[in-house]
């Protein structure tokens, strides 16, 4: 088998291995059952050492695609033939402008918070990173609190803490975004970079352009605001430019909103000309951008850099978060922001609150600086895999055959979307009352309407998300006779 490896290319040799495998399979190449070449064979044949192979062969493995049977090799499993269904989104797709938003954030909010105390819930709704454990934490804090003592009683930069700005600008370095710490901010979570600069930019009646769907979290922030809301519809490969361009001509909005890594509800992850249209557009039509990669760290595969590496006229505001890598408790998050910008957030921020918490801020400076981080990042990404393929699995065997849902290289989430004769409402209700909790796609369409479509989280175990879908799958087909038969 010959696996062509391109070494000038920026993709890892493993990954170039595994994607020409996984292509094999999907074209029929390769069948269920069949033998992989051995480790040693492989490596001889693509002239690389037989640890890249090792680790090509975990990811296949981890995408569900092959098994390890002992002393015999690699086999392509069973299931995989099953023909992928398209990733396609609503063929009716239309620009939503909304008259008013009619959801209410806070109850949304209350309903995971309160289902999040439930102890036998499964959480299809919320996407948290997996928890770590109480010594480990216990230590991390123990160190952290030590090295900020004498920084307790008094209060500290509103920027962030100097080190770790150092230390966040080390780390954007690797996703090819370039930002001195004096381009950082340290906030609040990343919502709240989202809130200092939206209001800071947008005034109520501006136009602002968001992806349809996009994360609910925001289209109820435009809404306090009092900003007029243009939902672009989102294709599968992003927000549809053509589309932003007529509106960015006749609406003059003045500012987009996007995700353009591991987009939040379809994990959609944009290309490198996507992102250079979106960047070229916003200039020519003098128009902000946030670009809000919360999920980024969290791609199974190398990514583009992000719009804010592309942007030389001070155009964009970057943001992150710790809290789907390390834990969202601690609410640190961060922005980059060039130009005059900078000091106008800043001194929003310290109206708002001063600065983060300085814990916080060292705990988070801990896990950076021992490496704790990569470690952790690594295995989140490993069990995240595996979830999202026990998710892919599940869906294929329990959901109806009309239904088709997005195949995220990462992130937390998938996005389904659903017939429209299954009573969506009906199945969100009965599956409650099964403690299967799940967030209804209307939540994330600016009309909090759109098409019928669930977001789901696959940060669950396997067995969890195996039951959790089976009873979804199973209330799916009872609500769908029942709406034909109504
Ligand atoms: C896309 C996106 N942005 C921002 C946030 C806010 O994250 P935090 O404020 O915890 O950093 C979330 C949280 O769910 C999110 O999904």
């Amino acid at each position: 088998m010959k696996i062509p490896i391109d070494r000038q290319l920026s993709e890892p040799v493993y990954l170039q291995i595994r994607n020409g495998i996984s292509h094999l399979i999907q074209a029929g190449g390769l069948k269920p059952g069949d033998r992989l070449p051995s480790i040693r064979e492989m490596a001889r044949a693509t002239e690389v050492n037989k640890l890249t192979v090792i680790e090509a062969y975990s990811v296949l493995e981890a995408d569900g695609l092959i098994h390890a049977r002992q002393g015999a090799g690699y086999f392509i499993n069973q299931t995989v033939m099953t023909p992928p269904r398209p990733t396609t989104f609503a063929p009716d797709q239309h620009v939503i402008i909304p008259e008013a938003d009619g959801l209410d954030f806070q109850a949304v909010a209350a309903a995971t918070l309160k289902a999040d105390s439930e102890p036998d819930i499964i959480q299809f709704s919320s996407g948290f990173p997996q928890a770590i454990g109480v010594e480990d934490l216990q230590r991390i804090a123990r160190r952290a609190i030590k090295t900020v003592a004498d920084r307790l009683f008094v209060h500290n930069h509103p920027q962030g803490d100097p080190i770790l700005r150092e230390q966040i600008s080390q780390l954007l370095v690797q996703l090819g975004l370039s930002a001195t710490p004096d381009q950082i901010l340290v906030t609040n979570g990343s919502m709240q970079a989202l809130s200092l600069v939206t209001q800071h930019l947008v005034q109520p009646g501006d136009w602002v352009v968001v992806e349809s769907p996009a994360f609910h979290g925001y289209l109820s922030l435009l809404n306090q605001v009092g900003a007029r809301v243009i939902g672009i519809p989102m294709t599968a490969e992003g927000m549809n430019l053509e589309l932003l361009e007529q509106y960015l001509q006749s609406h003059r909005p003045k500012l987009i909103y996007t995700i353009s890594t591991l987009q939040n509800p379809t994990g959609i992850t944009t290309s490198l000309a996507h992102r250079r249209r979106l960047v070229e557009l916003a200039e020519q039509y003098d128009c902000w951008v946030i670009e809000d990669n919360a999920y980024e760290w969290l791609s199974f595969d190398a990514t583009p850099p992000p719009i804010k590496a592309l942007d030389t006229r001070d155009r964009v505001v970057y943001a992150g978060t710790f809290s789907k890598t390390l834990m969202p408790a601690l609410r640190l998050g961060y922005a980059v922001i060039t130009g005059d910008l900078y000091t106008a957030i800043v001194e929003r921020k310290l109206l708002h609150d001063f600065h983060v918490s300085i814990v916080s801020q060292a705990i988070v400076r801990e896990y950076l600086s021992t490496g704790h981080y990569r470690r952790r990042l690594n295995s989140l990404r490993e069990i995240n895999q595996q979830n999202r393929s026990a998710m892919l699995n599940a869906l294929e065997r329990h959901f109806p055959a009309e239904a088709s849902w997005t195949v995220p290289k990462g992130g937390l989430f998938l996005w389904v979307q659903v017939p429209a004769a299954i009573d969506l409402e009906a199945v969100r209700q009965a599956a409650l009352a099964q403690n299967v909790l799940v967030s209804p796609g209307a939540a994330f369409f600016p009309d909090r309407h759109g098409y019928p479509a669930l977001r789901l989280s696959f940060a669950q175990s396997a067995e969890d998300i195996e039951r959790g879908i089976a009873i979804l799958g199973q209330l799916m087909t009872q609500f769908h006779r029942f709406s034909q038969s109504a």
